[in-house]
């Protein structure tokens, strides 16, 4: 059945993402030729749950006039945050102490008290849990899957990862002058939490020597072995591309930090096997973080076009009746998948998947080739 629909908002949540201004720009559209109004949230929740830190509102109506010029642009004009969990709010307490606060029933009154009659929440598993969570308090939400990491289950791409892919390639194409110039190796860290797919597509692009993902634990002597092996054969320099998330055999990922109310944050990983193989090797190694520069920027074409149609798909959805799901991308179409599937984290699965064998195919060690 067909609610009565007349009032959409829609939110950005989590690590900001190439395509995001495309996915409001998609659902603007889709919604004025409905004739339905659409709000953006500010930075989350929080333009609803913390107004008054929003002179200029926290609610703002978007119009076509809004978003005509948006979609090419990285970032997103709504603002995010990673800290924004409804649920788990890290709130003041009269005593100055922090405590972990439950403040979802204020954000359904505020929901309902602006008269909006469903949810568009595009964001990773985080936010699409944050979502799930709120559809089964009675608000009706469509999810739009964004991460640059491509980590989600049931959607064959999100928006933002074509960008950093395309974008880590052309940064390792360059690194591989200057390191014949030296006859170095070179290590680059890339983003993408528990999941390889940055790296391992960005070092299968950009003709990578080694690949170190956390989905298969590496031995860095073997890596070392690997790129001495090609050494003796003739190539005088190394590329070596880590996933954030790499562990090496027995041990754990490497944290930055950890801070209550928020993701750990990964990172640090490849100067540790710089270090490691300057000493195995005896060759001059030098490590290069992309990190953020990764979420920065124009989205690709891919990222545009994928957003506008999440975007226009998410509103779609809604007036075909439907709630609790997530747009996903199922060649040739964009369909809908239930939330509570959707959130699954989608890992890469060793053996089991064409890039790995085309890995082996190349010669690309994976830390654990004999
Ligand atoms: O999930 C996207 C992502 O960019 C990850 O690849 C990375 O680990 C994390 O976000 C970084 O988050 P932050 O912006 O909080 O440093």
């Amino acid at each position: 059945m067909t609610r009565d629909i007349r009032q959409v908002a829609i939110n950005t949540g989590g690590g900001d993402a190439p395509g995001l201004n495309a996915v409001i720009h998609g659902a603007v559209h889709a919604a004025r030729s409905l004739g339905w109004r659409i709000f953006g949230i500010r930075d989350g929740y929080d333009g609803l749950l913390e107004p008054k830190n929003y002179p200029n509102g926290g609610l703002v109506e978007l119009r076509r006039s809004t978003v005509r010029d948006i979609s090419h642009l990285g970032g997103t004009i709504l603002g995010t945050t990673n800290r924004g969990d409804p649920f788990c709010r890290l709130t003041k307490q009269a005593d100055g102490s922090m405590k972990e606060v439950d403040r979802s029933d204020e954000l359904i009154d505020s929901l309902r008290k602006n008269r909006l009659d469903a949810l568009i929440a595009v964001g990773g598993d985080g936010s699409l849990s944050i979502a799930n969570k709120l559809q089964k308090k009675g608000v009706s939400v469509i999810g739009v899957p964004k991460t640059i990491d491509n980590d989600l289950e049931s959607t064959l791409l999100t928006f933002g990862f074509n960008t950093a892919v395309s974008f880590a390639t052309e940064c390792i194409d360059r690194l591989h002058s200057t390191a014949l110039s030296h006859q170095r190796i070179i290590v680059v860290e890339v983003m993408g939490r528990h999941a390889g797919w940055i790296a391992l597509h960005s070092g299968l692009a950009a003709r990578a020597d080694a690949i170190l993902i956390p989905e298969i634990p590496y031995q860095i002597e073997k890596v070392a072995a690997h790129l001495r092996r090609k050494h003796l054969e003739g190539k005088p320099y190394s590329i070596v591309v880590v996933a954030e998330g790499a562990k090496p055999v027995g041990g754990g990922e490497t944290l930055k930090a950890r801070e209550r109310g928020c993701a750990d944050r990964l990172g640090g990983i490849g100067e540790t096997v710089t270090a490691q193989l300057q000493e195995l090797t005896a060759r001059e190694s030098r490590c290069v973080v992309l990190g953020h520069l990764l979420r920065g920027g124009s989205p690709t074409a891919i990222d545009r076009i994928l957003g506008l149609t999440f975007g226009a798909a998410a509103i779609n959805a809604l007036s075909n009746g439907m709630e609790g799901v997530m747009v996903a991308l199922n060649p040739p179409r964009v369909d809908c998948v239930p939330l509570e599937k959707a959130i699954a984290e989608l890992k890469l699965v060793p053996g089991d998947n064409e890039f790995v064998i085309t890995s082996r195919a190349l010669n690309i060690c994976f830390g654990d080739a004999d």
